[in-house]
């Protein structure tokens, strides 16, 4: 069951009232039907039009829900979602410093498998390699719990599972020609729209919990980002390559729905399965590439990515198979 906190179950039961009527209601009736005051119906209605609702206000008429949000809110989720796992949780902040320190927070939990930790923004995102995160209004910021049936050993895969479901799910609402960079970038014309990060709790002989982090530049303006990026590969946003706004509910509704897919198809078929997948979804093998590490540069052909997520480049000293690092193709 979706978790709704008392805020937010006062909220839906407020809306769901406005949506009972398509004409105008007076907020004295919507005072009265709901039991509150006039100051907590114009306190919901603020929430509400916070949130992505159109609520028109009219001069002694009263209040009329225009459309509702496209906003990744858990009630909305809840009404479309097709999922037994994933998602079945979901804990909604408007800011919060890190939906990905909230996971890891709550993975420990009994029945957390699945949950869903989403923001609106975040006030400290933490990407790969220590970095930062800039996450604003108007991304995708999301942290999943699992507690997948694989072995150890296939908990590199993890990361890879989910950048085939958002390459998916980002391919099937906008209909942008999505691809995945090693290790698992989401792209769109050679620039970077998606990453994933992945925190592990894990014994030698079993996983106990893996907290994914997917943030999508959704609606992001990234011109108006200050980013510090020297050598670090461009970034765009969905909204930046399509020239309007996207439906951050719908694309939500479908990143989790392919993740809960992948990654059952990952404990059923396992690691080679994903590989072959996440191959179909890229567009850098036999392209040249240049891996940075903490303190050398390693060159050569993006031949292949292996069984266990490796990167295997053929350089001139012969094949290397390269497991992390920020990786620059040319093309
Ligand atoms: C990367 O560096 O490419 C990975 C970025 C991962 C960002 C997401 S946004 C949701 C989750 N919360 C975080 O603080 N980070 C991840």
């Amino acid at each position: 069951m979706t978790r709704a906190l008392p805020r937010d179950k006062r909220v839906v039961e407020f809306l769901d009232l406005l949506k009972a009527n398509a004409d105008y209601s007076s907020g004295q009736s919507l005072a009265r039907k709901a039991g509150i005051s006039r100051s907590a119906v114009w306190k919901h209605i603020r929430r509400l039009r916070r949130l992505g609702y159109r609520i028109e206000s009219l001069h002694g008429k009263g209040y009329r829900l225009e459309s509702a949000t496209e906003n990744p809110v858990p009630w909305e989720l809840a009404r479309v979602l097709k999922t037994s796992f994933v998602g079945k949780n979901i804990i909604y902040r408007e800011s919060t410093q890190s939906t990905q320190s909230l996971a890891i927070a709550l993975a420990e939990k009994p029945g957390s498998h699945g949950a869903a930790v989403i923001a609106e923004q975040q006030t400290g995102g933490r990407g790969r390699l220590k970095r930062k995160w800039l996450s604003p209004m108007g991304g995708i910021w999301i942290s999943v719990i699992l507690k997948p049936s694989i072995p150890t050993a296939a908990s590199t895969m993890l990361p890879f599972v989910a950048a085939v479901a958002v390459c998916d799910a980002v391919r099937e609402a906008t209909d942008l020609d999505a691809t995945l960079k090693w290790p698992n970038d989401v792209m769109v014309k050679g620039k970077k729209v998606a990453g994933i990060l992945l925190d592990l709790s894990a014994e030698a002989d079993a996983v106990n919990y893996a907290v994914i982090g997917i943030g999508i530049n959704a609606n992001v303006d990234t011109k108006k980002l200050h980013l510090e990026r020297e050598g670090r590969p461009a970034i765009t946003s969905l909204s930046d390559e399509l020239g309007h706004d996207v439906n951050r509910l719908h694309l939500t509704r479908l990143l989790l729905e392919k993740l809960e897919q992948y990654v059952v198809l990952l404990e059923e078929k396992g690691s080679v399965t994903i590989v072959a997948l996440w191959r179909k979804r890229t567009d850098m093998l036999g392209r040249q590439a240049s891996v940075v590490q903490q303190n050398k540069v390693i060159s050569g052909m993006a031949k292949d990515v292996g069984d266990d997520g490796s990167l295997v480049l053929a350089t001139a000293a012969g094949d290397v198979n390269v497991v992390s690092g920020d990786v620059t193709v040319s093309y």
